[in-house]
């Protein structure tokens, strides 16, 4: 593997996850924001920032108590109305999608989590409440301080239990994970050299199977598609006669219920084989954050095969600077 290609030590960031998950804690509990009931929780976040809000309402799953949506755009639905919550997600604070729902959001109770740019100024200037990131990383890495960030807030405003306890339990699992899923990651990253994967999840699973979209996207510069059980099993099913360049990836967690790993089991019997991975650890955070480790693993080496700098986003760079002029 050249490892001078990982300019900027993107490799080093995807294996310290443990220790954002703990940092993350700490960060909320610094912020010392009161904790008060709201009818539910938004979350406002594009891209990198966004993804987090995913995995935490796929760690909570039918534990959360109120509900707790993941919106990626510029306006609110009109039920999200002034007893919800808003948590503005933006690693850079610049992102234009999240700013207008910072506006939109005025009447809510609105929380951000950001590095500073305008959205912090704002915050700062409305004396809302800033959980403060670290700055320096790639937004897409900093994936397990969104995660968490995301858990808490449910916490704090009683749309979930908090799962403080669940996060510390990974925090201190996967570092004797990392050396076996990467591993496992060199494998499967050999493995689709030549392909477009499709990643496919259910449940808890499935938005890891979106973050492995992104990361493949972002990291290695490649197309890369995701989709979930059961409703795979309802259409995209049929689509899978002629498999030329696709290559099917299963994200199968080890505690689905049986009827989903039968699922999983026939989907790819009928649609001629699939690539499996398996979620490790107990708890919901701890096999969810497995498989994200996993995947941008699987990213990172996909980039370096293909001689490309995982840091690179040309393209996205590209449309963010033409959509300022
Ligand atoms: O990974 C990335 O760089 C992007 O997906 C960004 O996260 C996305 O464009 C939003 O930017 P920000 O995270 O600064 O709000």
């Amino acid at each position: 593997m050249n490892l001078d290609l990982d300019s900027t030590g993107q490799l080093g960031e995807i294996r310290d996850l443990p220790v954002h998950l703990s940092d993350a804690l700490w960060r909320v509990e610094s912020a010392s924001i009161a904790p008060s009931r709201s009818a539910g929780l938004a979350i406002c976040g594009m891209g990198g920032s966004g993804v987090g809000a995913s995995l935490a309402i796929g760690v909570l799953g039918e534990r959360a108590q109120r509900p707790v949506v993941a919106l990626r755009g510029y306006s609110l639905p009109a039920w999200v109305g002034e007893d919800w919550t808003v948590l503005l997600s933006s690693y850079s604070g610049n992102t234009e999608e999240t700013l207008a729902c910072w506006d939109a959001a005025a009447s809510t109770r609105r929380i951000v989590v950001s590095t500073g740019g305008e959205l912090v100024e704002r915050a700062r200037e409305a004396r809302v409440p800033v959980i403060p990131l670290p700055g320096g990383f790639q937004p897409r890495a900093a994936v397990g301080y969104a995660t968490v960030v995301a858990l808490e807030v449910a916490a704090l405003c009683g749309a979930a239990a908090s799962l403080r306890e669940e996060v510390e339990g990974a925090a201190a699992l996967l570092p004797s994970l990392v050396d076996a899923v990467d591993g496992e990651a060199r494998e499967l990253a050999a493995v689709l050299k030549d392909c477009v994967p499709v990643f496919c999840g259910a449940g808890l699973t499935a938005p890891v199977a979106y973050r492995w979209k992104c990361q493949v996207n972002e990291n290695a510069n490649r197309a890369a598609f995701w989709s979930e059980l059961p409703e795979f099993d309802h259409n995209e099913i049929e689509g899978w006669g002629d498999r030329s360049v696709l290559a099917p990836v299963f994200l199968e967690d080890a505690q689905a219920p049986d009827r989903i790993r039968r699922r999983f089991d026939l989907t790819a019997d009928v649609i001629g084989g699939a690539h499996r991975v398996t979620t490790r650890g107990e708890t919901p955070t701890e096999r969810l954050m497995s498989l994200v480790l996993l995947g941008d693993l699987v990213s990172f080496h996909l980039a370096v095969n293909d001689g490309t700098d995982p840091v690179a986003i040309p393209a996205l760079q590209r449309l963010k600077a033409e959509l300022c002029d």
